[in-house]
């Protein structure tokens, strides 16, 4: 299964991912990891990218294109990968478009997470990720057992440094100008589900299943 999953963020795009790639044994590609490490690595991707996360905005689409490129076709990912937070971009999407075409490969399904502002923005404010294994908590609707301790790994919890409110803003307006485009783009190819991403986790979790398995 090659799958694409787009949304706002905090929709919870990574979420949903990690759970997918669990139950159908296919690595999750995220570019917002991908780049987070590289940052903290401080390798030269990390220090092209960091002024652009800081202030929520687009990292430009060559850098990201050219780290997709590398990771799609290494060899774990020939039975398939979940695409979590790429493309943002029409010419990210053509990009990835010409990136498969190269390689004898298609996307099966580009699944589309909707949620109100409101959401998002509680979501986002509440949000902790361990330093080490990168999982996902919120304080309020999904908190460790002891605070500040990652339940998988023992890792510290940190907040992120993107999820300040004026940088929250600022990533939804970008989603909304720059990467809703894409939900035309894919309806187009016939390969778009839009689904409500409102509800518990298990619930989002639940609705995508179906719609994959449908
Ligand atoms: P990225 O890391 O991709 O951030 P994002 O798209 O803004 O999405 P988030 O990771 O913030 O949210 P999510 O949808 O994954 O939600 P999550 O599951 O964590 O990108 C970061 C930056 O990197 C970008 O701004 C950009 O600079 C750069 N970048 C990345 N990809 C790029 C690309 N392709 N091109 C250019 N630049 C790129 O959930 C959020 C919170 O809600 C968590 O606390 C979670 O526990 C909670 N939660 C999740 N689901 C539920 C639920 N159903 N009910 C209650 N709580 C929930």
């Amino acid at each position: 299964m090659r799958l694409v999953l787009i949304g706002p963020p905090g929709v919870g795009k990574g979420t949903q991912a990690k759970m997918l790639a669990e139950k159908y044994e296919i690595p999750q590609i995220s570019t917002g990891d991908i780049l987070r490490e590289a940052v903290a690595e401080g390798s030269c991707l990390g220090e092209k990218a960091k002024k652009y996360m800081d202030n929520g905005e687009l990292v430009p689409d060559a850098l990201v294109l050219e780290l997709i490129e590398e990771t799609v076709t290494q060899d774990q990912h020939d039975d398939g990968f979940i695409l979590d937070g790429f493309p943002r971009t029409i010419p990210q999407a053509e990009g990835l478009d010409c990136i498969l075409d190269r390689h004898d490969l298609a996307l099966d399904e580009v699944v589309v997470l909707d949620l109100d502002e409101s959401v998002i923005v509680d979501r986002l404010s509440s949000r902790r990720s361990c330093i080490d294994c990168g999982a996902i908590y919120n304080l309020k609707t999904n908190p460790p057992s002891e605070k500040g301790v990652c339940d998988k790994c023992g890792g510290e919890l940190i907040q992120r440094d993107d999820d300040k409110p004026e940088t929250i803003h600022n990533r939804i307006e970008i989603y909304k100008n720059q990467t809703e485009p894409l939900i035309d783009y894919y309806s187009g190819k016939g390969v778009l589900s839009r689904l409500d991403g409102s509800g518990s986790i298990n619930e989002v979790q639940e609705r995508i299943r179906e719609d994959l398995e449908s």
